[in-house]
């Protein structure tokens, strides 16, 4: 993917990674996009950084047909959408509100990407040099038992992405996965302070690094996330899934 001069929308830019790349992508010469919920969120960015914000739900498939409407129409030279938005948190099967967390979990990581992805792939097949990127995680290859829904909705995701750069292989869409590892954001609603996380700036430096240095790439696999996606080739993944675990 070219790192300049697209016009992207990244659905989930309304805090953390999602956010922070908008704001690399904008000062590299990118129009950029953010969606996400929280209208003061929108707000609040556009005045401070000058990107435009537009409301998504991505749970609600009118709310994201509805972003393609605007968008599309807003810009029609549209070429990239980064599919980001995603919750994440601790399930314990035993406990019986999380069955609510599991299904919000799916409606937002898995269902939410698919029919975004259905929603802007026929419009983005006819730019002339176009890009989907989805955002999985090192949870999707190695899972952290504690959140076994994220971590099942990003190995779904890493699975449909793969299947979607064959699907789209021959048209104008370039598929790539972003697989972060820990980085620090409020995720988890932990704050920024997690020693064990990546910062921020590092994290989407080094994406964007990737990105000029690999503009082919497959998926953007940063130094840190590599333990964890390449466990089970590595023969580690036993040791690294009981690590995750806290045991
Ligand atoms: N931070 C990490 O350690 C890490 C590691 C691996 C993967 N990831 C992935 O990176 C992505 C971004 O996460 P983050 O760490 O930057 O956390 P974050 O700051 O909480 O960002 C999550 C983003 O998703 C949006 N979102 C959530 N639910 C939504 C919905 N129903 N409709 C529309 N937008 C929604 C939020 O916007 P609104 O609240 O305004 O809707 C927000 O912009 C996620 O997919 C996450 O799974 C993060």
């Amino acid at each position: 993917m070219k790192t300049t001069g697209n016009t992207i929308l990244i659905a989930g830019g309304t805090s953390g990674i999602g956010l922070a790349l908008a704001r690399r992508f904008h000062e590299a010469g990118n129009k950029v996009i953010v969606a996400g919920r929280r209208r003061h969120r929108l707000d609040e960015i556009t005045a401070a950084h000058g990107i435009e914000g537009e409301l998504l739900d991505i749970t609600d498939e009118a709310s994201i047909r509805g972003l393609f409407e605007t968008v599309t129409a807003k810009h029609p030279d549209l070429n990239a959408v980064i599919a980001m938005a995603g919750i994440m948190e601790p399930e314990q099967v035993l406990d019986p509100g999380s069955l609510d967390i599991a299904e919000r979990t799916i409606e937002t990581n898995l269902l939410g990407p698919i029919r975004l992805v259905h929603t802007f792939a026929p419009f983005l097949t006819r730019q002339p040099d176009a890009a989907i990127l989805t955002v999985t995680s090192g949870l999707a290859y190695v899972p952290l038992a504690a959140t076994p829904t994220y971590s099942a909705t990003k190995a779904a995701m890493h699975s449909f992405t793969e299947s979607l750069r064959e699907q789209l292989r021959g048209t104008s869409v370039q598929v790539i996965e972003i697989a972060p590892p820990l980085v620090r954001t409020s995720l988890m609603g932990e704050g920024t302070d997690n020693d064990n996380a990546m910062p921020l700036d590092e994290f989407t430096a080094e994406v964007m690094g990737l990105l000029e240095s690999e503009p082919d790439a497959a998926q953007v696999l940063v130094e840190r996330v590599k333990p964890l996606r390449y466990a089970e080739a590595d023969g580690t993944y036993e040791k690294v899934f009981a690590m995750l675990a806290g045991r």
